[in-house]
């Protein structure tokens, strides 16, 4: 890589490294001190941990969205984006999704999926 990939790299590192488990955490931590039962299965139960993180991920997306460019012209619920486009993907609002997910606003971490 040259000297300028290298860095923009590190930063990118930097950043999307730093961000995303901080948001996460500290989600966890406003959680399970606004519900101690939620903490004590945590603690006790190792089994619950993995669930309790994809709640978690769903329910608070520490990375609220993703950019992604269109290759091609691309329907998306009866809109057309042209070819070209930079499209921002609300990856929070998708894992609010009531289609999906059955009453969205309540922290469900025995929902699946
Ligand atoms: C709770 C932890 C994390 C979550 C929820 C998370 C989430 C995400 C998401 C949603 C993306 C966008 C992926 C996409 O565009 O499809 C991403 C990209 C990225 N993440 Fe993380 N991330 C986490 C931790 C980390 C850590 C610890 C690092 C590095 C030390 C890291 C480095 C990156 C990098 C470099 C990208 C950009 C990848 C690319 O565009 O090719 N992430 N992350």
């Amino acid at each position: 890589m040259t000297r300028q990939e290298t860095t923009a790299n590190a930063l990118l590192f930097l950043a999307a490294g730093q961000f995303s488990p901080t948001n996460l955490t500290a989600h966890a931590l406003e959680r399970m001190a606004a519900d101690p039962d939620l903490f004590i299965a945590f603690r006790d139960d190792p089994a619950v941990r993995p669930k309790v993180v994809n709640e978690l991920l769903r329910f608070a997306t520490p990375e609220v969205g993703v950019t992604r460019m269109t290759l091609e012209d691309t329907e998306v619920a009866g809109t057309v984006v042209p070819a070209g486009s930079a499209v921002y993907l609300l990856l929070a609002s998708a894992n609010r999704d009531e289609r999906v997910f059955p009453d969205p606003d309540r922290f469900d971490y025995t929902r699946s999926p």
